[in-house]
């Protein structure tokens, strides 16, 4: 009988506070909803003594999360337990994750306290924390690099004080599978309270180790893991989720181990956060890269034809990686629509439902056959979507080969009509010029992409446009059959995700 893995999903915390990772508000919430919908057990939705808008998205996110636990982080001061315990004001089930550094480096340079300091503070913190929520999580900063006699006497003080779940993070991807294996046997022999409570380990990826480290760990005891959908996160990122909970599917065999996770939503997962961060996985990425399941050579492609599991481990269907199944069309009603998107999933309300189905009206207008992929594109594009400041009216194009090309646009903003003209290199440069003209402002544009949902001549445009400004990166996405057209929508949406930025803020 296999033991079941706890799956802490830190997407929202960690892998957001990644270069170029951020996301808004209606992002964080779909993002959350998914994670959800994933079957992940802890959703860590951020760090509410980071600015306001943390605290308010953790609020958010905990009021439309109904199954999975919601924490926040707080590092070991009251006002940020505060904030932590006030963004979860909400949550059905609240846990404070509390975390101090333990490593000598750290404490010396970073915290200047001594371990006595550091053992008083945890006690007090984990104390505080409480006395106002059950489930409280402490973290050892940089654990992998602490004193191991140190630690069990740091963690005995926070399970003494009520910690529920210690965590015993690799903070800077430092340790290697077989040291962590011996290390985590070591601190459960020093402090035998942590049979008492979930162990926990959180493992950065600065060695590329983290998911060996992270199965290490649960071979040495760990029943909780900390990791991040397509492993964003700070640096080389954390341990990837799909990576660890496909390891423990495919071979339960030896690990004795499996998650709660349901394995179909894992590529909905990673595409919803691409999309959304415009950070794409590299193709070779295991599970989730485009390469995963493609099988190149004469040889492998005649050995998965005889027996699949000649050359596959998996199946592609077990991460939701359907091969473009044909389902609804032209003459797809209401209620098909409806049934497929509860197959999906989605779980829409009458006012999305209405806003969906005139969209995949629209695209069986363009588009003959309408994929899966097409849907969820559609929807968690529409689910998304922030205030339309500016938005696409018209556009015209003259280009060629043999001339400059010439881009005239109109916008509309509220009642009023824009409209300005650009020349550029190509129609797609030269209608980014003329909508910068009509906003009065010179963008950076940071990167720009075109992809397409799924094969074939009518496919769906998928275009990325991602502006910076003051450091911050505004992703903006746009979808149509015409690639022009979708090149113009995504760059709408970044600039009026950099309005609405500007609004949340204030
Ligand atoms: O990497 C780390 O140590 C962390 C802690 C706050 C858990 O992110
Ligand atoms: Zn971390």
């Amino acid at each position: 009988m296999e033991k079941i893995i706890k799956i802490f999903d830190t997407t929202l915390r960690d892998g957001e506070q990644s270069p170029g990772c951020s996301m808004n508000l209606r992002e964080k919430i779909e993002m959350a909803q998914q994670l959800e919908r994933m079957n992940v057990d802890i959703i860590e939705a951020g760090f509410a003594a980071a600015s306001p808008g943390d605290l308010h998205s953790i609020q958010e996110i905990s009021k439309s999360v109904k199954n999975c636990t919601v924490t926040s982080l707080a590092r070991t001061h009251k006002e940020d337990i505060d904030k932590a315990w006030e963004s979860l004001k909400y949550a059905i089930k609240p846990r404070i994750h509390v975390f101090l550094a333990t490593s000598p480096l750290h404490m010396e340079y970073k915290l200047k306290m001594t371990e006595d300091e550091v053992v008083k503070r945890v006690g007090e913190m984990v104390a505080y924390a409480k006395s106002k929520c059950s489930d409280i999580e402490f973290s050892a900063e940089d654990a992998t690099r602490s004193q191991v006699d140190f630690l069990a006497r740091v963690f005995d003080t926070a399970i003494e004080a009520g910690a529920t779940t210690i965590n015993i993070p690799d903070t800077v991807g430092y340790t290697t599978p077989d040291e962590y294996y011996n290390f985590i046997t070591e601190i459960i022999e020093k402090c035998p309270a942590l049979k008492t409570v979930d162990i926990s380990v959180h493992c950065h990826n600065d060695l590329g180790l983290a998911v060996a480290n992270s199965i290490a760990a649960i071979k040495a005891g760990a029943t909780q893991i900390e990791c991040t959908v397509n492993g964003i996160g700070e640096r080389a990122g954390n341990a990837a989720l799909e990576e660890i909970v496909m390891a423990l599917k495919v071979r339960k065999d030896l690990l004795k181990a499996d998650t709660n996770i349901d394995t179909k939503q894992i590529t909905r997962s990673s595409n919803l956060l691409t999309g959304i961060t415009g950070i794409k996985v590299q193709p070779n990425k295991a599970i989730v890269g485009a390469n995963a399941f493609a099988h190149e050579s004469g040889i492998h492609q005649h050995g998965v034809l005889n027996k699949r599991e000649t050359y596959e481990i998996m199946t592609p269907e077990s991460i939701g990686l359907e091969t473009n199944r044909l389902v609804l069309g032209k003459h797809s009603g209401r209620h098909a629509f409806n049934e497929k998107l509860i197959l999906l999933g989605y779980n829409l309300n009458q006012e999305e439902l209405d806003q969906a189905f005139i969209k995949f009206k629209e695209l069986t207008d363009k588009k003959k056959v309408v994929y899966d992929r097409d849907i969820d594109a559609l929807v968690s594009k529409q689910k998304i979507e922030i205030p339309k400041t500016y938005e696409l009216e018209k556009y015209v194009i003259n280009s060629g080969n043999t001339i400059t090309s010439t881009t005239t646009i109109a916008i509309r903003k509220g009642e009023e009509i824009l409209e300005e003209v650009a020349t550029g290199e190509g129609p797609i440069y030269a209608a980014f010029k003329a909508i910068e003209k009509i906003i009065g402002k010179e963008m950076e544009l940071d990167d720009f992409s075109l992809n397409s949902i799924t094969e074939g001549e009518d496919a769906l445009g998928d275009a990325m446009v991602k502006l910076r400004e003051n450091g911050r990166a505004f992703i903006g996405r746009g979808l149509s059959t015409d690639i022009i057209e979708s090149s113009i929508i995504a760059y709408i949406n970044a600039v009026n995700k950099m309005i609405y930025a500007s609004k949340e803020e204030k």
